[in-house]
């Protein structure tokens, strides 16, 4: 089959890769039907995230249609239109059963399971996504393995297309986890850095919870330009407002967004001496995004961050968040907590993932998709891919 693979930073191929096989009774194989590249996967794109191998195969934003189902598969049938989760978890092990399933405990066995030696549980593992999360095969390509097929994948109904349901796999929920994360309810302000895929979505979910205001701070004046028109957002490019939690203070009394967050992470643009500090490797993750969320915040407000971070922080305001009386929501989404609850949104037309899609090309051009989503070329925002 073809699948896009990973060969170092910036250079990803489409090559004729051997078709999976079952190899537990609960996997399924995948016909896959459309996939999307995230921004996660930028980071691996730059080479950022360690214990990536040539030839890994990447994506995490998937769906298809179930080609052969293993014996132990109740959940799912061959023929069955299915939406898989980004994070693989077993259902059954203590965090999963808190439906808490990107801690699930059992299924990274990868590199990252190394914690185990010292008694440590790893995080769950990801499709796609390096060996610290499992080194599990991707769905950027014609098949895929999804392990754990009884506890992912969700069956889609008939009528709906695949470009409404596939962010079902990672941004939708991890938009609205970082809204109920922010304790998003009627009424709130909001600020959101990043107008990326998973800003964007985090500002449909906002509004869908009864958000008053919502700030939305980029550099990208063309994304918040959409942000706007789809979401009604007060822009503020931080190419041009020097200082954007400032701003934010200014229209707020002097006190603040009752939550902001954090849909950019440790690759954040930041000021000259941020970035080089980050280029030094005196500060492991840029902190110019979470720094501004942290300025921005109301007293006893929420900072919620659903950006990926690696490593240590520089110069992190821990006693401007206590004086404040922050409290701070983090992590991988918990997909398959939150799936069956936005597809009812999707279904009854209150939500409209769709409609962020700037890019439709094919897997064969997926090299090309992921340089110009990576440099936002040509106005880009979300990239789907059909193989
Ligand atoms: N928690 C999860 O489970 C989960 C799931 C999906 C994605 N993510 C993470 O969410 C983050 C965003 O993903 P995305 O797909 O939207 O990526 P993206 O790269 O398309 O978007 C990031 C946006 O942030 C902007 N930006 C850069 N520096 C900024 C700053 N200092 N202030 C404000 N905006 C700034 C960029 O211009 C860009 O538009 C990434 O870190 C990704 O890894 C996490
Ligand atoms: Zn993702
Ligand atoms: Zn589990």
């Amino acid at each position: 089959m073809k699948a896009l693979t990973y060969h170092g930073a910036r250079d990803v191929r489409v090559e004729e890769v051997p078709d999976p096989i079952l190899v537990q009774p609960d996997d399924i194989i995948l016909k896959v039907t459309a996939t999307a590249i995230c921004g996660s996967d930028l980071h691996l794109y730059r080479g950022k995230i360690p214990q990536v191998h040539d030839g890994d195969i990447l994506g995490h934003e998937f769906m298809g249609i179930v080609q052969e189902a293993g014996s132990g598969v109740t959940a799912v049938r061959k023929g069955d239109r299915v939406v898989v989760p980004f994070v693989i978890a077993c259902g059954e092990c203590f965090h999963c059963r808190l439906a808490e399933f990107s801690a699930c405990e059992t299924t990274n066995t990868g590199k990252g399971a190394a914690m185990n030696q010292k008694g440590i549980k790893p995080p769950a593992a990801l499709f796609g996504y390096s060996h610290l999360y499992g080194g599990i095969p991707g769905g950027q390509a014609e098949y895929v393995r999804v392990p754990q097929a009884n506890v992912g994948p969700l069956v889609i109904p008939d009528g709906l297309s695949d470009e409404q349901v596939l962010f079902l796999s990672d941004i939708l929920p991890t938009g609205y986890q970082a809204v109920i994360n922010a304790g998003i309810g009627p009424g709130s302000t909001v600020a959101i850095f990043g107008a990326g895929p998973v800003g964007l979505m985090s500002a449909a979910c906002a509004r869908m919870l009864g958000a008053e205001i919502i700030y939305m701070v980029d550099e990208l004046q063309y994304r918040l330009d959409f942000a706007r028109e789809a979401y009604g957002i007060v822009p503020i490019n931080m190419g041009q407002v020097d200082d954007p939690a400032e701003l934010i203070m200014s229209q707020t009394q002097g006190r603040g967004v009752d939550a902001s967050i954090d849909a950019v992470g440790f690759e954040a643009k930041g000021s000259t001496t941020e970035t080089i500090l980050t280029n030094l490797k005196l500060e492991g993750s840029s902190g110019a995004a979470l720094r501004q969320c942290i300025a921005a915040t109301r007293r006893c407000g929420t900072v919620s961050v659903p950006g990926v971070y690696a490593g240590f922080i520089h110069a992190f305001l821990f006693g401007d968040a206590f004086d404040k009386g922050l409290t701070f929501k983090m992590g991988q989404t918990h997909a398959q907590a939150l799936m069956p609850e936005l597809l009812e949104k999707v279904l009854d037309g209150t939500l409209h993932p769709e409609i962020i899609i700037s890019h439709r090309m094919g897997l064969a051009e997926a090299a090309e998709a992921y340089a110009t989503f990576d440099k936002a070329d040509d106005e880009c925002r979300k990239v789907v891919l059909t193989p």
